[in-house]
C-alpha cells in the first residue's frame, strides 16, 4: 500500500471514531493539525507517514473523549496492523499520541518526542492559539459553565495535570493566561515559532482590547 492510500485509511478511521465530539476536538480540528503537520513538514525533517497519521490519531484516545483510553488504544493498533503499517511504525506513532498532549508536559519529566512528534505537538499547539485557539477556549469554557472573567481569580502560575482540570479555578481569561500565551515559547520548531508569532499578537490584542471594555476604558 503507498504512502496516500496509507494516509486515506487513517483519515477514514480517524473521522469514524472523532465524527461525534463536540468539545472543540472535533474532526474539523484534527484537518486543522493534519494541514499545518503538512505545513511544517516541507520545512521539518519529519517522517510524513508518521506525523500525518499521528496527527490523524492525536486525539482519538483522548481521556476527556473516551471512557477507556487504553481499550481504544487497542483498537486503533489493530487498525494500523491491518493497514500495512509496520511494529516500529505503529510504535513511533503510539508513542506520539500518548505523550503529546500539553497536560504531559506539566509534569516532571515531560516526555521527549521524536522529530515527527515534536512537529505533531506544535501542529495542535497552533490550532490553541490564535482566533481559533481563541473561539476554542471560549467555546470550551461555555460547554464547562466557567465564568468569562473575574478580576478576583488570579491566573495560576504554576499547574499540575490535576490543577490543569480543575475548572473551578478557571475563567476563560485566565486560561489565555495560564496556557495559551505560554504555547510560542513552547514550540519545538522555527517554523511552528514563525507561524506562532502573528496568532500571539491576534491573543495580545483581543485580550487588551477585552480588558479595555471590562474596565471601561474603551
Ligand atoms: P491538549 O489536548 O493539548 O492537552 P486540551 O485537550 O487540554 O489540550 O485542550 C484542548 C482545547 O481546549 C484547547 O484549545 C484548549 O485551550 C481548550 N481548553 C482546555 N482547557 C481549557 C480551559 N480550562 N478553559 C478553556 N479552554 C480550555
Ligand atoms: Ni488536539
Amino acid at each position: 500500500m503507498n504512502l496516500s492510500s496509507k494516509i486515506a485509511k487513517v483519515h477514514n478511521f480517524s473521522l469514524k471514531q472523532m465524527g461525534s465530539d463536540t468539545t472543540g476536538h472535533g474532526f474539523d480540528h484534527i484537518l486543522r493539525v493534519v494541514n499545518l503537520t503538512k505545513k511544517i513538514l516541507k520545512s521539518e525533517p519529519g517522517n510524513p507517514l508518521i506525523a500525518i497519521s499521528a496527527a490523524y490519531l492525536h486525539d482519538v484516545a483522548d481521556d476527556k473523549l473516551v471512557k477507556d483510553p487504553a481499550a481504544q488504544n487497542v483498537k486503533t493498533i489493530a487498525f494500523l496492523k491491518e493497514s500495512d503499517f509496520s511494529d516500529d511504525e505503529i510504535a513511533e506513532i503510539l508513542d506520539i499520541t500518548k505523550n503529546l498532549s500539553f497536560s504531559k508536559s506539566l509534569g516532571q519529566n515531560p516526555p521527549i518526542l521524536s522529530i515527527s512528534g515534536k512537529i505533531v505537538q506544535d501542529a495542535d499547539r497552533l490550532d490553541a492559539i490564535g482566533a481559533i485557539g481563541t473561539l476554542r477556549a471560549i467555546y470550551y469554557g461555555g460547554k464547562n459553565s466557567q465564568v468569562i472573567y473575574d478580576p478576583t481569580v488570579k491566573p495560576r502560575t504554576s499547574m499540575d495535570k490535576t490543577e490543569y482540570r480543575n475548572l473551578s479555578r478557571e475563567t476563560i481569561i485566565n486560561h489565555f493566561y495560564e496556557k495559551l500565551l505560554n504555547l510560542k515559547a513552547m514550540m519545538n520548531t522555527n517554523t511552528a515559532r514563525k507561524i506562532a508569532a502573528g496568532r500571539q499578537t491576534f491573543m495580545l490584542n483581543f485580550l487588551e482590547e477585552f480588558l479595555g471594555e471590562w474596565n471601561g476604558k474603551l
